[in-house]
């Protein structure tokens, strides 16, 4: 089955359950005979539960005592909750069509029936009370609903009473269709309301009463109030009150209801002027009930009722006058004259009631316009509608008239209309959804309704032309004419008709119908009036005058010279009641079937033979019937796959094929069983409630599943949304930024084509005179040659190559400012050194004096320093010290002599004292070379270390030109220039050195470059000298 095995066991333990006391549905009796659908009855009646359902029609028996099933608890309890899943109350029903209203989108009513004091009137406030209550709410909405709840105690005030049936009998019917917009609140409604008891304004049986209004204005009403409309708290005074003689009643409480009445009538908008209007007509109606007339001694009728005339008058706000004139005597009209017709007593009382029953009904009426004007909700949005039908219920009294006569024909029309929407269509459809069935029988009332409204054979046909006929048609002239028309019908009998034994038990101005829901016998005295319903034109044109604006406005849609004769009162009736059929079968109904527990209104007490009685005429057993051997349920193929796909994997979320195929596919997955239900043409019907009980609930829970679904479906569809939302957005933002870079990059490239065309302009004319162009490209040519230079500065005094060449514009500024740096450096060089380096350098500037750029191995000695002295003190021989001693050793160096003979080489040490230079031999001094007596030194410009010092020479014996090799030259030679201040005859040398051997005997030192170097005397008999060549630089 849809449900797993533990759910079914829930599901049915919870039928179980609710069905403890009795069963909750009499579908599911074992038996459907009477006696065990009373019993059932009884014993939930006695355990007070009075409501037991027949399928989905609801089954109510009226407790006569306050039950707690009505309070909020219960309505929560029953909101939105499963028809089936508790226990049956008036709040299921209400809810369930509520649902349906919301699921299906169409229009319900709830036809409410049952006899009068049935409990129908109560059962639809119950409903009300309901949606009021479990409607979604807001202020604006509370309103409507408010006005909508206090309609029904202002509604009763006017158009209850109470009668030998009933102490709050509905004495007219009402019709109210509860609007609900699309989200399911109730946003407004319309009450349609029929026939009212007029008569009853100025006639009460023994034990009824008049309408409530007029009990609760004298017992209730302020005194200044009665005061203002010259009343007196006292019912017996007026005799209007006490023909039932039973003003006060003890379950009534007419000064409370009066409270509630003028509290409602604030809620539905009427204000102080119509409240006071409408009271003075209560207050009128007072009055003029206790108007006499008198004969005068012409035999005509007048009053001498001064005062109550006045009154009547005075609220009414016409001539007093007047009124009496009407009242009195009729005026009529022949060939242009007015003649006037006075009245009998009797003639005059009857158009005082006439008059009175007039304002009072046209009062009702104004009432219901003003409430529906307070409840209508003008939005023209589409609204669903719940209708709620109360009526007046079927009623037998002891005589029975033109009322009631009314009342059950109204009863009768709703029995049809039942019968037509469940039993005779439930079996039609059958039929024509070709489903097997066997027909149950039950009575058709339509011969009823033919016999009463049927066109010129019917009752109220009859009765009309009797009404209309000229000559002197009267009550008992219409009863022969039924004779005569009717006399035959089954349901139709008269005492002259009767057999004996029922003649025993008819009048001879009766007529006895057999209703539907018994025999009820009709005193004909006073049909045609009331069927008439005439109030003279006088009268008419007289209320029209009227100072109360109720009641000038309730005469003046009406147009008093209307030759036009109006309908009869039966017609009307007719006519509205046939409306009313069509307004409801153009909806879907539930039913309430209301039943009287016992007649003496007594708690607690179970009348089996009066409920017998009503379940038989009722049609519960044939509406039973027909249930069981039909089917709970039914619903066209597609709104049922609509509803239930979601609970079959192959109709969901789409069924492709035929309807009915879908179905069929659906409910085998569901699991029903054969008996379960059956496949109409068009419908499937399902049998038992519990089978769609239980799809409804797996329907409810797949709900979630769904919506869940949908919702994830849903929130992708929006993240994709967003997603596509945000991509655009970013796009569209890339877009507009590249835009702006485009624009930039554009910018730049024009500002860049500007500044290059203006460089280009400047460079070309860089040498002309001075423009902006040349002028900045000058500046710019200035600055970056300025800015590179700072960064290529030669770092060294040395350096003088790094220099950054300048661009012919710089040229000036590049030579001061390399002078400048040249200078900088100096300075931080020259503050860098320290005196020894300075002596030093001293001495390289003389080196550099005499042999820059002349001598080949000069720059690598450039780098060597130059040393105090090349031979220590030590390392000269003693003796040579002590020889020398007086002259300060200022240098001392090795050397290798060539002596003058073959050029031999002898390590010698050289020594420059302040005068002479000293050639030693270890502890001899070989020479002596007196400074004065140098005339020249020369060197060669190779790069070999050859010395030859040119001494004055006139002595032959004396010694010659000193030939020596020295490794330390420059120093040597730097020295020797300071100490003997002879720098100036250094000389460098090309290619030979002439020497003098001796005096006159020359010789010569020859230089040249080779492979390896070497000191030999040539052949030429010369020193020849080979250096290497020095390594380019
Ligand atoms: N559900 C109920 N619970 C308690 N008392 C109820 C209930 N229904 C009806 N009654 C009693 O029965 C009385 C008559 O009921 P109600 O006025 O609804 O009858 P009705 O069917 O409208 O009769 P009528 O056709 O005369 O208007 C009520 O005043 C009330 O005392
Ligand atoms: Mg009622």
């Amino acid at each position: 089955m849809l449900l797993g095995a533990q759910g079914q066991l829930d599901m049915e333990g919870a039928l179980i359950a609710r069905d403890r006391v009795g069963i909750q549905d009499f579908v599911l009796l074992d038996e459907t005979t009477e006696t065990a659908f009373l019993n059932n009855m009884r014993k939930r009646f006695n355990g007070d539960l009075i409501y037991t359902y027949i399928g989905t029609l609801l089954v109510s028996v009226n407790p006569y005592k306050e039950l707690d099933i009505y309070n909020k608890k219960q309505i929560d309890l029953y909101m939105g909750v499963n028809f089936f899943e508790l226990p049956p109350h008036i709040y299921a029903l209400a809810d369930n069509a509520y649902h349906t209203m919301l699921t299906e989108l169409n229009n319900h009513f709830i036809l409410i029936s049952g006899e009068s004091g049935a409990g129908k009137t109560e059962a639809s406030k119950k409903i009300l009370q309901y949606y009021a209550v479990s409607c979604p709410s807001t202020t604006l909405l509370d309103t409507v609903r408010d006005k909508m709840l206090m309609s029904n105690p202002v509604l009763e005030a006017f158009g209850n009473a109470k009668t030998l049936k009933n102490d709050n009998s509905s004495r007219f019917g009402k019709y109210m269709d509860i609007q609900f917009d699309s989200q399911g609140n109730a946003v407004g409604g319309h009450i349609l309301n029929y026939l009212l008891e007029k008569s009853r304004v100025v006639h009460q049986n023994h034990g009824e009463r008049n309408f409530h209004i007029f009990y609760q204005l004298v017992e209730g009403a302020e005194e200044d109030l009665l005061h203002q409309f010259g009343l007196q708290r006292d019912c017996k005074h007026y005799n209007y009150l006490i023909q039932g003689e039973c003003a006060i009643v003890s379950s009534i409480n007419d000064k409370n209801d009066w409270k509630t009445v003028k509290n409602a009538l604030q809620v539905i908008d009427t204000d102080e002027i119509n409240t006071n209007h409408l009271f003075g007509v209560i207050a009128c109606v007072l009055h003029l009930g206790n108007i006499q007339f008198e004969l005068d001694n012409k035999g005509h009728a007048t009053s001498n009722s001064n005062a109550e005339l006045r009154w009547v008058s005075t609220l009414l706000g016409v001539s007093a006058q007047t009124l009496q004139e009407g009242l009195t005597y009729r005026k009529i009209e022949a060939q242009k004259d007015e003649v006037l017709s006075p009245f009998t007593t009797d003639h005059a009382i009857y158009v005082r009631d006439a008059l009175a029953k007039a304002i009072y009904g046209r009062t009702f009426t104004w009432l219901v316009d003003r409430i529906n004007v307070s409840i209508e909700n003008k939005d023209l949005s589409r609204k669903t509608v719940i209708g709620l039908l109360d009526i007046y219920g079927f009623e037998v009294f002891y005589v029975n008239s033109f009322e009631q006569f009314c009342i059950n024909y109204c009863n009768e029309k709703l029995q049809q209309l039942f019968i037509q929407l469940t039993l005779k269509s439930e079996q039609e459809e059958y039929e024509a959804e070709n489903i097997e069935w066997e027909p149950v029988q039950f009575f058709n009332n339509k011969i009823i309704c033919d016999l009463i409204e049927e066109r010129h054979r019917g009752v109220i046909s009859i009765l009309d032309e009797e009404c209309l006929r000229p000559g002197d048609a009267t009550d008992l002239t219409f009863l022969e004419r039924l004779e005569e028309k009717i006399g035959n019908h089954p349901h139709f009998v008269t005492h002259k008709l009767a057999d004996k034994m029922t003649r025993k038990t008819l009048e001879r101005g009766d007529f006895r119908l057999l209703h539907y829901a018994g025999e009820v016998t009709y005193c004909v005295v006073g049909f045609l009036d009331k069927n008439n319903d005439l109030l003279y034109k006088n009268i008419k044109h007289l209320m029209c005058q009227s100072k109360n604006d109720i009641v000038r406005e309730c005469f003046s849609t009406i147009d008093p010279d209307s030759r036009r004769r109006p309908e009869t009162v039966a017609t009307q009736f007719k006519s509205s009641l046939l409306k009313l059929t069509e307004i409801l079968m153009a909806k879907e109904a539930w039913y309430v079937r209301c039943l009287k527990s016992n007649e003496s209104k007594q708690p607690g007490k179970f009348d089996e033979a009066l409920i017998r009685h009503q379940v038989k005429y009722l049609g519960l057993m044939e509406h039973l019937r027909v249930r069981r051997a039909g089917f709970a349920y039914r619903r066209k193929f597609e709104v049922f796959l609509q509803r239930y796909k979601p609970l079959c994997p192959a109709t969901w979320p789409h069924w492709r094929g035929v309807p009915a195929d879908g179905v069929e596919v659906l409910v085998q997955h569901l699991g029903y069983l054969p008996n379960e239900y059956k496949m109409g043409r068009t419908k499937i019907f399902i049998r038992y409630p519990r089978t769609l009980f239980a799809t409804e609930d797996a329907f409810e829970r797949s709900k979630h599943d769904l919506a869940t679904r949908l919702q994830a479906k849903y929130r992708g569809y929006r993240a994709k949304g967003e997603f596509k939302k945000q991509k655009e957005a970013a796009t569209k933002i890339e877009t507009c930024w590249r835009g702006v870079q485009a624009r930039k990059e554009r910018e730049k490239r024009a500002w860049a084509v500007k500044v290059i065309k203006k460089f280009i302009k400047g460079y070309m004319t860089r040498r002309e005179a001075k423009t902006t162009d040349n002028s900045e490209y000058l500046a710019f040519v200035r600055q970056s040659y300025l800015n590179r230079l700072r960064n290529n500065l030669p770092r060294t005094v040395l350096d003088k190559t790094t220099w950054l060449p300048p661009p012919p514009v710089c040229e000036e500024t590049s030579e001061i400012l390399h002078k400048l740096h040249t200078r900088l450096m100096v300075r931080r060089y020259v503050r860098r050194i320290t005196p020894p380096q300075k002596a030093q350098l001293q001495l390289k500037v003389i080196t550099s004096a005499i042999f820059k750029g002349k001598k080949d191995s000069y720059p690598q000695s450039v780098a060597q320093p130059f040393v105090e002295t090349r031979i220590s003190e030590q390392d000269v021989n003693m003796r040579v010290l002590q020889m020398i001693r007086n002259e300060h050793i200022k240098y001392s160096v090795p050397v290798i002599k060539y002596n003058r003979n073959g050029f031999k080489p002898r390590p010698r040490q050289l020594i420059l004292t302040q005068t002479a230079a000293y050639v030693i031999d270890e502890a001899k001094i070989r020479q002596r070379v007196l400074y004065t007596s140098l005339k020249g030194i020369s060197v060669s410009n190779l790069s070999d270390g050859i010395i030859v010092f040119h001494i004055t020479c006139e002595d032959p014996k004396q010694k010659g030109d000193l030939v020596m090799q020295c490794d330390h030259l420059f120093e040597f030679l730097t020295k020797l220039g300071v100490v003997a201040n002879k720098q100036s005859i250094i000389k460098v040398v090309q290619g030979s050195i002439k020497i003098e051997i001796q005096a006159g005997k020359e010789s010569a030192v020859d230089f040249s470059t080779g492979q390896d170097p070497m000191v030999y005397k040539a052949k030429n008999g010369h020193l020849m000298v080979v250096s290497t060549r020095a390594r380019a630089r």
